[in-house]
């Protein structure tokens, strides 16, 4: 199946093959085509240029008016008609769909209880230890079952591929008993199997300790280790392994025995850290390769320093910051220290209840002070390394897949993020 999207305004996110993250100054363009035209074989991406207007011995198959297509298509296309699709973007972008590399979007029920106490000033921390938040959702999900559990999150699912993502990491981490936790990964595992997204699963257990370990967490993070993980390698249910390694939350030590043993399956950890105090997480996970670390509210030099130079993506969540009014990510901090940035939702119940990434994207501008092309770069190249699809997803690249945005006619990719909630997302195709 061959399609062809002509009249494309702008085609951008443009990026040579073998490129996988984009680090410092490299963030600070987006190439662009103007007037262009795409070629998809097969969900592939095939070609792209410069679009030109008809002319009688132009070389150029491709052209602006759609009513002429067929006269000047070239001979190659010519042979199978039928079986070519032609797309007219109307003047629009296009752009490779949003890749989100961190969220938590299988959960039961909601925690809208929580967002009054959060109002009238508790903070996360309070309402955790007084038996809320994720223990909260961790008994809605144990009084959920697994259909009903699909149902709910594929809600969620279709929410944000409405919005322009075309790729989604989801954790577990609202079980916290073995069953619970395979009960999640297993939803994950159907949705990864009946959406048309790119989808990885993120095994992550020791995201609270379980009730029933209340003042036990050393046996909890052995039951993580010794029971949990091996059930969840032998069903190959995780492509990564997650530790909320901050205060309050899994130490260092902890963070490290859970990695470890993940390391002898195989697993390769992506690790929540730094969100509520600098808690080591940045350093644990450089230490045991993580593809990522994420949340980094709160860091310091030390943390850019650990970052410089490994193959660690430091991710950050501006809804996060957003809904729980805590510090935002130094991202410029970053950027400015030659390091590489990625930018995704944490769309989960508790501390981000929304998966729209093109919001993520205006935050990263307004609060994050990120220029729109650094933004942009940070929600598709950057956080397609952050979930290790970028080798095939993030940029407009040949032989890469064809997971594509195609908006409406807008001024300007700053329009993207400035103008966030105007409605631009004509189509998504997703290969
Ligand atoms: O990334 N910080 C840890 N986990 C989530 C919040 C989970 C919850 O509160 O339900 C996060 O913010
Ligand atoms: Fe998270």
């Amino acid at each position: 199946m061959k399609s062809i999207i002509y009249n494309i305004g702008t085609l951008a996110g443009i990026l040579p093959e073998g490129v996988l993250k984009l680090e410092g100054a490299q963030m600070n363009e987006v190439k662009c085509i103007e007037n262009a035209y795409l070629v998809i074989e097969d969900g592939i991406i095939t070609d792209f240029g410069p679009e030109k207007t008809k002319c009688a011995d132009s070389d150029a198959p491709y052209i602006v008016n759609p009513n002429e297509i067929p006269a000047v298509i070239s001979s190659e296309v010519e042979k199978s008609p039928e079986e070519t699709e032609y797309i007219d973007a109307k003047g629009g972008f296009v752009m490779p769909a949003f890749c989100d590399s961190h969220t938590h979007i299988v959960y039961a029920g909601c925690r809208d209880g929580e967002f009054r106490d959060k109002i009238a000033g508790l903070s996360y921390e309070e309402i955790a230890a007084r038996g809320g938040g994720i223990l909260n959702s961790a008994d809605l999900l144990h009084d959920t079952s697994e259909e009903e559990l699909y149902r709910q999150s594929m809600e969620r699912v279709n929410e944000i591929m409405a919005m322009g993502t075309g790729a989604v990491e989801i954790k577990s981490g609202y079980g916290l008993t073995v069953e619970d936790e395979l009960k999640m990964l297993r939803v994950i595992r159907k949705i990864k199997e009946t959406t048309p997204l790119t989808v990885k699963a993120n095994f992550l257990g020791a995201h609270a300790v379980g009730r029933a370990y209340r003042g036990r967490q050393s046996e909890y993070v052995d039951l993580v280790c010794n029971e949990m993980l091996p059930k969840v390698a032998e069903e190959g249910l995780a492509d990564y392994v997650d530790v909320f390694c901050d205060a309050g939350f899994f130490t260092v030590e902890e963070t490290a025995r859970i990695l470890e043993k993940a390391a002898e399956y195989g697993i390769r950890p992506k690790i929540h850290a730094n969100e509520l105090e600098v808690s080591g997480g940045v350093q644990v996970g450089v230490k045991y390769n993580a593809l990522s670390v994420d949340h980094l509210e709160k860091t310091t030099e030390a943390e850019i320093e650990a970052l410089r130079d490994s193959g660690t993506m430091p991710t950050m969540l501006p809804g996060c910051s957003f809904f729980l009014g805590i510090p935002y990510g130094n991202a410029k901090g970053y950027i400015e220290a030659g390091l590489p940035v990625a930018l995704a939702s944490d769309y989960n119940p508790g501390s981000s209840p929304s998966g729209n990434m093109r919001f993520v994207m205006a935050l990263g501008c307004i609060r994050m002070r990120l220029t729109p092309e650094q933004s942009f770069n940070a929600c598709t190249i950057n956080s397609a390394y952050a979930m290790g699809v970028s080798d095939t997803l993030g940029s407009i690249t040949i032989g890469k897949k064809a997971n594509l945005i195609i908006t409406k006619k807008i001024p300007s990719l700053a329009f993207i993020p400035y103008s966030h909630q105007t409605p631009i997302i004509e189509k998504l195709i997703l290969s």
